[in-house]
């Protein structure tokens, strides 16, 4: 089938600026983590990509090991790249990471510069490009001086194969170390990627903060807690879901009943306010200006339009926020 992008896909979204930098992401952007791998249908995840791009998603987020098959979402995204966006790739922002196991031996994984440069010259391979827009060290590595991996995150901007740089999975002061050592290098660091929903809030305390000091965007990754936020398991564990999937991250055993509990009372507010659970768990986090971009998955492009629909609705009223915190804090 032949895609011919919507003229007017710039009118649905919001953009916000990345920290102190000159680019602008949009307030939603589509992760490739699941749903996109060898596993999965392609005719049916090249759709999830048009309706992304339809409606001002120009923000797509790989890691060299996201499939399964690890490498497979690279490459998949590198074919619907060519087929259909290739007239569009100055409209889009690719990012990809290097920091878990993606090859057998010392060099396969963590932040040497070693396996960073190469990882992402694999990338670059797999998705069919000559830079990516945003490279990522995916997680912070103890037994590697940080010199190292941001010098490696550094050396990537200068070869022209990133334009810029992130950190994902940071805590709060080696966020801050990584931000200094980066800056001294000339190659600001754009953006960190955390793990961020109304289920996991551990970057209130101090990340965002020292992101909102240091001038750093932040997109927050699971916002719905990889679909607990969302109707798919009010009613039990669907076949289709990730839950129910030998290869998903979420397993049976993460949806307890204190959090079955969290997330019908949660839906309840969603429907006073007329959202989708998905749509209010997305809103929540938007309306901390600190968050540049909810970072969602979509196993269907249902389920990306259905939360694109939260853009409708990001203020919280005091009572509804007080609501929400004392279901949260059950
Ligand atoms: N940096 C890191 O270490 C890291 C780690 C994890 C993720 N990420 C990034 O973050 C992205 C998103 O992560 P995630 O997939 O866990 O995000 P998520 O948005 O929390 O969960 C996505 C899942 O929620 C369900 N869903 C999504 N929209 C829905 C809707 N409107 N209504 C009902 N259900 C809906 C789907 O579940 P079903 O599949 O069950 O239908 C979907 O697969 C990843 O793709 C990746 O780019 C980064």
């Amino acid at each position: 089938m032949q895609y011919s992008p919507k003229h007017n896909r710039y009118q649905q979204m919001k953009y916000n600026r990345c920290g102190n930098s000159g680019l602008m992401l949009p307030a939603l952007s589509l992760g490739l983590w699941h749903n996109f791998g060898d596993v999965d249908d392609y005719a049916h995840f090249r759709e999830t990509i048009w309706a992304a791009f339809d409606n001002g998603v120009t923000h797509f987020d790989l890691a060299n090991n996201y499939g399964p098959p690890p490498g497979s979402a690279e490459r998949n995204f590198g074919q619907i790249l060519k087929q259909d966006l290739a007239s569009h790739r100055d409209e889009l922002i690719v990012s990809t990471k290097a920091g878990y196991l993606m090859w057998d031996g010392p060099y396969g994984e963590w932040g040497s510069r070693k396996y960073l440069i190469a990882s992402l010259n694999q990338s670059l391979k797999r998705i069919g490009v000559d830079y990516v827009d945003i490279f990522y060290s995916h997680r912070y590595d103890p037994n590697t001086p940080l010199e190292e991996t941001m010098g490696a995150l550094d050396f990537a901007v200068k070869q022209g194969k990133a334009l810029y740089v992130g950190i994902s999975n940071y805590p709060a002061r080696e966020t801050q170390m990584a931000a200094e050592i980066l800056r001294n290098m000339g190659t600001p660091c754009l953006i960190h990627q955390p793990r961020y929903s109304m289920l996991d809030r551990w970057v209130e305390p101090e990340l965002l903060n020292i992101l909102e000091q240091e001038g750093i965007g932040c997109i927050a990754f699971s916002p719905l807690a990889q679909g607990l936020l969302t109707n798919r398991y009010l009613k039990g564990i669907p076949m289709d879901s990730r839950a129910a999937k030998p290869h998903g991250f979420l397993k049976e055993e993460n949806i307890t009943p204190n959090t079955l509990e969290k997330i019908k009372g949660l839906n309840g507010i969603a429907e006073e306010r007329e959202q989708s659970l998905a749509q209010m768990a997305i809103a929540w986090l938007l309306k901390d200006e600190r968050v540049t971009s909810v970072l969602v998955g979509a196993s269907s492009k249902e389920q990306l339009l259905d939360s694109l629909q939260s853009l409708k609705n990001l203020n919280f009223s005091d009572d509804e926020l007080r609501s929400i915190e004392r279901i949260l804090n059950k």
